[in-house]
């Protein structure tokens, strides 16, 4: 786990700043709390799942950081609204936005049900709008802030399977430039992370395709095959880790992203450029 004392960036860089991490708990999201805690911020973690926020709760105080957190649905606008207002009402403050949460799995374009490609639209793309509109009025407020969304590479060609995932995330791209256009006079900083493989528990669940549907589990067989599918497959020849992720966050949200708005950044060893269409 980063700390203070293992991150590349310096000890106390965020002090005094109030982050919200929606997702916060689990796999990049955690590596994202985890990071902007160890350099002092106040991390407040989202999640809909109790025990993710139990967990990353214990984790981090335990490791000295100034952390709470709030059980949200992303999709729930009126929730969203009621957790800024009270994580305002306590900190004073909302310095950084991660728009982290999502959620996603392979199934066919032809049978997707309607609930299911709505549920895959709300957490992706409707959950980073409402998020980022609800912390707006805050940021405009207080002169400045930082949002930080989460979007991917596998829309740049297209995806088999997952024209939800790639329809919400070309979303979010369109929204993170929009909204730096928007917002740049209120000196909110509007960007975007898109990270490559990645092996957490949530990617994994996500990137299994059904059996029934005969396409190859191309993320398990990497997985299988690690040190070789990193050498053939990443230019940079290695997986990620949610701290490659994490250190872009941390880098955006210190004085260093202050010139930076509408960029959407990927960090991925080179790996959406290299890889073969599925
Ligand atoms: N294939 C087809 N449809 C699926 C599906 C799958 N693998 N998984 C979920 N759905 C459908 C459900 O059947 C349901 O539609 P229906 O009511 O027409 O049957 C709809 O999606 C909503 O499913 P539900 O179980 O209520 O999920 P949710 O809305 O609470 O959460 C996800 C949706 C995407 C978060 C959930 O599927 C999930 O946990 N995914 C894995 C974790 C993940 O995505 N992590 C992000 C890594 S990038």
């Amino acid at each position: 786990m980063t700390t203070a004392n293992t991150s590349v960036f310096r000890a106390g860089l965020l002090d005094g700043q109030v982050a919200l991490v929606t997702g916060g708990g689990t796999g990049i999201g955690l590596g994202i709390s985890t990071l902007l805690a160890a350099l002092g911020a106040h991390v407040v973690i989202a999640s809909r799942k109790p025990a993710h926020l139990d967990a990353a709760l214990a984790q981090i105080s335990a490791a000295g950081g100034k952390v709470s957190t709030v059980s949200l649905d992303v999709r729930d606008q009126e929730r969203v609204q009621a957790s800024v207002n009270e994580i305002v009402a306590t900190h004073g403050r909302i310095d950084l936005l991660v728009n982290n949460a999502a959620g996603n799995f392979y199934a066919p374009s032809a049978t997707l049900s309607a609930n299911a490609w709505r549920s895959v639209l709300e957490i992706d793309l409707f959950g980073t709008f409402y998020c980022s509109q609800a912390v707006y009025p805050i940021m405009a407020q207080q002169g400045g802030g930082r949002i930080v969304s989460t979007s991917m590479t596998l829309h740049y060609r297209g995806w088999p399977l997952m024209a939800h995932a790639t329809a919400a995330k070309a979303g979010v791209d369109a929204l993170t430039r929009t909204l730096a256009m928007e917002w740049a006079p209120q000196r909110i900083r509007v960007n975007a992370i898109a990270p490559g493989p990645i092996p957490t528990e949530g990617v994994r669940k996500a990137f299994t395709p059904p059996a029934e549907s005969g396409v190859p589990d191309v993320f398990a067989a990497a997985e299988r095959h690690m040190a070789e599918y990193a050498a053939k497959s990443i230019p940079l020849g290695r997986w990620g880790s949610p701290e490659d992720i994490a250190n872009m966050v941390a880098f955006l949200a210190s004085p260093a992203g202050d010139w930076i708005t509408g960029a959407i950044f990927v960090v991925d060893g080179g790996e959406w450029l290299a890889k073969p269409a599925l």
